[in-house]
């Protein structure tokens, strides 16, 4: 499986004009070796399609968003639905991330947003991982927790679509990543979690990705043991220079 290299530009940047110069800045001359999702504030999906569709170099880029709503349409204000990125032009959408669950999101919510995204035959990026740096176990069972609870219900069928992130609270947007051995365990534990809701569809291969101060220096080492296959990039995708770094430090 190649690589799974996520840009979460979060609320950044400030109008379309500079969201259509970070796009373009992402255009790499050659082929990546990973599959490349960019997922902007949602009003700059339209902007970044018709980009996509103008030029070569960046229609292998899939955009996403970065949250979306519990329905397909309804009286939810200030939601936006993902049949409604789905029509913008999205594939993918990020779930609980932990931006929006300090929102307020619970695991009910998160559930239900999963389920509506996948009806809208879109991608999820689902989102868990533990507040607190605590290394005392606790972090298992909060993953576990949100897992399991994220994708109650979900047919197994379509699991498939999911992919999950493990991207502990403590280790964004502050240069302190989680070690990649610390990183790789945690994979490891997710994947036995995903093989228990699998159940009988073990053949079902769902994607474990790492975020948290992700950059080029140390985006390999976490590659390793083939536990971890993507990532998810916050402060490091705002930049086509930084990011381009770790596409290329994960597929040299
Ligand atoms: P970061 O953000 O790369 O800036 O740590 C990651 C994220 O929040 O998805």
């Amino acid at each position: 499986m190649p690589p799974l290299l996520i840009a979460n530009w979060k609320m950044n940047p400030r109008t379309s004009n500079r969201a259509i110069a970070l796009f373009r800045s992402y255009g790499a001359k050659k082929q990546a070796k990973a599959t490349l999702v960019v997922c902007p504030p949602a009003p700059f999906i339209p902007a970044l399609q018709s980009m996509r569709k103008k030029h070569g170099i960046l229609r292998k880029i899939f955009l996403g968003g970065q949250d979306s709503g519990p329905a397909i349409e309804g009286a939810f204000t200030g939601e936006v639905s993902p049949a409604m990125l789905k029509d913008a032009g999205a594939s993918y959408v990020i779930i609980g991330h932990s931006e929006r669950r300090a929102q307020g999101q619970t695991d009910e919510l998160i559930n239900k947003k999963v389920k509506s995204a996948i009806a809208s035959k879109l991608n999820v990026i689902l989102c868990v991982g533990e507040t607190e740096r605590v290394q005392d176990g606790a972090e298992f069972n909060v993953v576990k927790q949100q897992v399991v609870a994220a994708l109650e219900g979900v047919p197994k069928a379509h699991l498939k679509r999911v992919s999950i992130c493990y991207e502990p609270v403590w280790a964004i947007g502050n240069g302190n990543p989680a070690s990649p051995a610390e990183a790789i365990e945690v994979g490891l534990f997710i994947m036995r979690t995903i093989a228990g809701v699998l159940g009988k569809h073990p053949r079902t291969r769902m994607r474990v990705l790492y975020g948290g101060s992700v950059t080029s220096e140390n985006a390999h080492e976490y590659l390793e043991h083939e536990v971890l296959s993507g990532f998810l990039v916050g402060g490091a995708s705002l930049s086509g220079k930084s990011f381009l770094g770790i596409l290329h430090a994960i597929t040299k």
